[in-house]
């Protein structure tokens, strides 16, 4: 049997609960395709700070730098709220994914039709919709330099820098151009081109690298427009790329398409590397009960046997089977609207009903 090592951290909140139904399913699959899984676990964010004085340490960041494929729960909360900026979980979240180097953070919104029902929006709005929102994940007004907190005349401001170069742009661009070759061939660049400097470079940029891209079509959004059309009518959208905070914004709103922040995986790339995690938080206010819905977690997985394990394979296994246990009518809390055919159930049923799914469902011989 291959062997793969990964990394996985936990981080706060339900990161733990849900993270151990991921790697459950994970190594499940991934020794029926052959590879067997070996897991390194290190603290992460608040529970890292409280152990260590530091959101990460330098071991973690190495280790993760050296087996490049890692698996990430989700950080902060309100006990590490009032730390200071480099002590914050969200910092050592942004200081792993710049020194990974992962740029390229794919967001998929795809709706299951049978939580059609579990969102706030008309079902006829949302069936169908697949869109894959690739955000900037490195640079961008999370990054830029100056940055700083000050005080003018007993006024106190603060200020954060936007910047992005060319090169920034097109290698983030190039990876939504690519992957539109492999999906509907149409590309949407948001940005905010009517106001800021940097958004203008930002389009000028992506329609240079579009003339390599001739067979993908390529449309501009400013992204106050976007906001709005992603509710209107999202089937509209195929592949969308946009900068650090736009897209930060754009995929919590069109997370909702989907019933549930619950249910959005990410996929954080850039060189040999890849950073795997659910786009939602650490939800501390259910953390600990045993509810939460593990399923953008194990949608992360899935992924993370695309991307970095090239086992397209074991992807669909798992993809399947969500789609499979969605379609028993299975909800945890966040997805349940007492609707005919549907159980409300808890994190453990949804690992022990996958995990059955994965053992028992062919696999290729
Ligand atoms: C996300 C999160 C992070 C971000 C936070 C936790 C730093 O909101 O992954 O979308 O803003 O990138
Ligand atoms: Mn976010």
């Amino acid at each position: 049997m291959k062997k793969t090592k990964i990394v996985v951290l936990p981080g706060d909140g339900i990161g733990p609960e849900v993270t151990a139904v991921a790697v459950d399913v994970l190594k499940t699959v991934c020794s029926q395709f052959g590879t067997e899984l070996s897991v390194k676990e290190f603290p992460f964010g608040g529970t890292c700070y409280e152990q260590y004085g530091t959101p990460v340490t330098e071991e973690t960041l190495e280790e993760c730098k050296k087996t490049k494929v890692v698996l990430l729960g989700a950080v902060g909360g309100p006990k590490w709220d009032d730390l200071n900026a480099d002590q914050r979980p969200e910092a050592a979240l942004l200081k792993l994914r710049k020194e990974l180097g992962v740029y390229a953070n794919l967001r998929p919104i795809t709706v299951y039709p049978v939580l059609a029902g579990s969102s706030t929006l008309k079902p006829e709005v949302i069936k169908g919709t697949d869109i894959l929102i690739v955000r900037e994940l490195t640079g961008g007004i999370y990054f830029g330099r100056p940055r700083f907190t000050s005080d003018d005349n007993g006024d106190p401001f603060a200020v954060d820098t936007m910047k992005y170069s060319r090169s920034e742009v097109q290698r983030v661009s190039k990876v939504a151009f690519e992957v539109a070759r492999l999906r509907n061939g149409k590309v949407c660049s948001v940005d905010k081109a009517n106001v800021l400097e940097s958004s203008r470079m930002w389009r000028k940029s992506v329609v240079e690298l579009a003339e390599d891209y001739p067979d993908v079509e390529l449309s501009h959004m400013l992204v106050d427009n976007c906001t709005m059309q992603i509710i209107r009518d999202p089937k509209q959208f195929d592949v969308m790329v946009t900068g650090n905070m736009f897209g930060d914004i754009l995929s919590d709103a069109a997370s909702m398409l989907t019933g549930s922040l619950g249910m959005l995986p990410s996929a954080s790339i850039g060189g040999d590397n890849g950073l795997y995690e659910p786009v939602h938080g650490s939800a501390p206010d259910i953390a600990g009960q045993g509810v939460a819905n593990p399923l953008a977690a194990v949608a992360s997985a899935a992924l993370l046997c695309r991307y970095s394990l090239k086992l397209e394979e074991a992807a669909k296994k798992i993809e399947e089977a969500i789609q499979s246990l969605l379609s028993e009518g299975m909800r945890t809390a966040d997805l349940y609207t007492h609707e005919p055919g549907t159980k409300l159930v808890n994190t453990d049923e949804v690992a022990d009903y996958l995990i059955n799914f994965v053992q028992t469902s062919k696999v290729p011989a």
